[in-house]
């Protein structure tokens, strides 16, 4: 008999599975969601989205220095403004939600964190689409000016990485190229590739108010397409991108370990809201343990190929002791 058939030898003890482990995941792959509104004293609860808040600029500041003090220094910013309007003029204001969190964080923090910001209208926008809507059309290359300025606000109040999530063709291109003008050459993006339209983004679109008239399908990606997702991530590393992301995780894990095998960049992926949710409420009615299933799937998006995940279970994560 062939000795060297016996694979359960190495999973005999804990330890002798600990050395062999092909992944592992720590507080430097994990990036935070915080969703940011205007006001002052703001600290509510997200209903659909347990543990996970809406906070004023000064709230947001406490609650990144409970976070760094857990471990976690990578800050994902989304911007909830009061005022919605059909270009999204909120977005473009240099003191605006976003840049003004961007400058109480970089003032407390410094160096410490990095932060990351969404470049998205959806939020800003009063028929809540990602561009602009001319006649029920989301229309492409007025829109990326738009989001392209929006960066510049972002780059200008101090922001490491701009994070398009709009999935507008060449819109890469054009916030580098704007970027690079007025010498923020060292301002990442971090492109928001292979982003599918999906049903998981449900509790998202209640915490930001963003759900949109009729779909975002003429511009997210139809999640029957694999190999369209490299397509979209060879060009946004063609138009500058420093890092790629898939989004949603867990069903598109597959996307995740295909852009892995054909960039060269970091891969990021999104574990998205409705996944978070759908395991909250799972662990909350007893019917998984939540330790055990977060855990399973951090490791499997990291086994995938994901370099860094954005996720809401960093903190129970941090805070619980599953991860150090
Ligand atoms: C907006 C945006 C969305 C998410 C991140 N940026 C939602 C959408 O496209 O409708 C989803 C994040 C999540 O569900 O956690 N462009
Ligand atoms: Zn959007």
């Amino acid at each position: 008999m062939n000795l060297l058939n016996r694979p359960r030898r190495l999973r005999t003890s804990p330890l002798m599975r600990e050395i062999v482990a092909e992944t592992d995941i720590s507080a430097r792959h994990l990036i935070t969601p915080h969703f940011v509104v205007e006001g002052e004293g703001v600290l509510e609860g997200i209903p659909s989205m347990p543990g996970v808040t809406h906070v004023s600029v000064d709230k947001l500041v406490e609650e990144v220095a409970a976070d760094v003090a857990l471990g976690l220094k990578s800050h994902l910013l989304f911007g909830i403004p009061e005022h919605k309007d059909e270009t999204g003029s909120a977005a473009v204001d240099p003191n605006g939600v976003i840049p003004l969190a961007l400058r109480a964080l970089r003032a407390r923090f410094g160096k410490e964190i990095i932060l990351i910001t969404d470049v998205c209208l959806c939020a800003y926008t009063s028929h809540g689409h990602c561009g602009f809507l001319h006649d029920g059309v989301v229309t492409n290359d007025d829109s990326v000016e738009q989001l392209a300025k929006m960066a510049l606000a972002h780059a200008e109040a101090g922001v490491d990485i701009v994070s398009p999530s709009d999935m507008m063709d060449g819109r890469v291109g054009a916030i580098r190229d704007l970027l690079d003008e007025n010498g923020y050459v060292n301002t990442s993006i971090l492109a928001y590739s292979a982003k599918y339209a999906s049903a998981y983004y449900g509790p998202f679109r209640d915490a930001c108010d963003s759900a949109p008239q009729g779909d975002r399908k003429t511009y997210q990606m139809d999640f029957r397409n694999g190999r369209e997702s490299l397509l979209e991530a060879l060009l946004d590393v063609d138009e500058g991108a420093d890092m790629v992301m898939v989004k949603p995780a867990l069903a598109y894990l597959d996307i995740v370990g295909r852009v892995k095998a054909e960039t060269l960049c970091p891969v990021v992926v999104y574990n998205v809201s409705g996944e978070y949710s759908m395991v909250k409420a799972s662990a909350a009615a007893g019917y998984c343990d939540e330790r055990a299933i977060v855990m399973e799937n951090l490791l499997a998006m990291r086994r995938a190929g994901a370099d860094l995940i954005i996720t809401y279970h960093g903190r129970d994560a941090m805070r619980e002791g599953w991860i150090s």
